[in-house]
């Protein structure tokens, strides 16, 4: 994520509060004189919102990265160390950040980098090789038929960012389970890559990189926690009974979403099932075409039960990585957030 990118979650994040209190008054000033590269009277409103309060981690990485394009390397390097401490910055963003380009020649540089690195590793360190086999959850079988055209989900399919505050059922979570990678045609004996069979959406190969977890906040007959897919069962396996959803959030940077979403999907990949075969090509292009398929369908399915979704491509890859319990292979690569509209 660039920093465009933190500056328009940041926005979506406040656009609600209009009646926003000193310190985000602020920083949405702040953020905005960014936008316009008015770095000066940026770094001037963010001294003066951390006098308010205490800065937030993207808050402090903006500030520092005005400070150094005023090319006041102390100020930058006080605020990028703050929040450096933060698992949410990612040291590509650093390295690829060209605000931040007069920093890298000092020893100070150096010494974050390599804090980042440390905690990266001591966070991969703690994931699991393998998930667990059990408990396991039944899922209802799906529907194969319904009221609402393929033409008119397609018609009316949008993005959505606000939810019912009322839950889901454990249909309506199997039924988009199954629309995203459920199985769609079981084959008896069939190799190991195949996993039970071909799936209701089309994957390179056959090799279906991608896992599905699901994080539940509030559905019916399905305690919060976090739960793998298994397509080839059409289960769900526990992977924890910790209600997580605030960790969860602050790893997709609390964009609106998760105010008040029930549950969300989230979908990883492990690309090696597909680079194996196809190299570069499965890498560059054939993992994130199959993710491609897949989340449409979850949005025809959605449309077509009167959830809303959107599709969320903005998080940090690590804190989700660790909120989620991944193993060490996956990478993660979407979060659709899930509730009724
Ligand atoms: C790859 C990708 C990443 C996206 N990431 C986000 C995101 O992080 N946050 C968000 O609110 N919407 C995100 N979106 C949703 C788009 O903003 C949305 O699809 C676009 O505005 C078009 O609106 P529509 O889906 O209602 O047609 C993403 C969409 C795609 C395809």
């Amino acid at each position: 994520m660039n920093k465009m990118v933190v500056l328009f979650v940041l926005f979506s994040c406040f656009f609600p509060s209009l009646f926003a209190g000193e310190y985000d008054q602020l920083v949405l000033e702040a953020s905005s004189r960014m936008l316009d590269s008015d770095y000066h009277a940026a770094l001037e409103l963010y001294r003066q919102a951390f006098i308010a309060e205490e800065g937030d981690i993207f808050d402090l990485y903006n500030a520092a990265c005005a400070a150094a394009v005023c090319e006041d390397s102390d100020a930058a390097f006080m605020y990028l160390e703050k929040a450096a401490n933060s698992i949410l910055i990612e040291k590509e963003w650093l390295e690829e950040d060209e605000d931040l380009l007069s920093l890298h020649a000092d020893n100070r540089w150096n010494a974050i980098v390599a804090s980042i690195d440390s905690r990266m590793d001591s966070v991969l360190a703690s994931l699991p090789e393998e998930h667990p086999e059990d408990p396991v959850i039944e899922l209802p079988q799906p529907r194969l038929s319904s009221d609402v055209s393929v033409e008119e989900a397609m018609q009316n399919r949008r993005s959505f960012r606000f939810y019912e505050d009322s839950p889901l059922t454990i249909t309506e979570i199997s039924q988009l389970l199954w629309s995203a990678y459920g199985l769609s045609y079981p084959v008896e004996n069939a190799p190991d890559f195949l996993r039970g069979g071909l799936r209701t959406a089309p994957s390179a190969g056959a090799l279906y990189p991608l896992e599905l977890y699901v994080v539940v906040r509030n559905v019916t007959d399905l305690d919060p926690g976090i739960y793998l897919y298994r397509s080839e069962s059409h289960e769900l396996i526990l992977i924890t009974g910790e209600d997580s959803w605030e960790e969860f959030s602050e790893a997709g940077f609390n964009q609106l979403h998760f105010e008040t979403a029930a549950a969300a999907i989230v979908y990883s990949a492990v690309f090696e099932r597909c680079t194996d075969k196809y190299g570069a090509r499965g890498r560059e292009r054939y993992v994130c075409m199959d993710l491609g398929h897949s989340a449409e369908n979850v949005y025809l399915q959605a449309y077509a039960l009167n959830i809303g979704t959107c599709a969320i491509g903005a998080f940090s890859d690590i804190a989700l990585k660790q909120v989620i319990r991944m193993t060490r292979a996956e990478v993660p690569l979407y979060i659709m957030p899930l509730g009724k509209v």
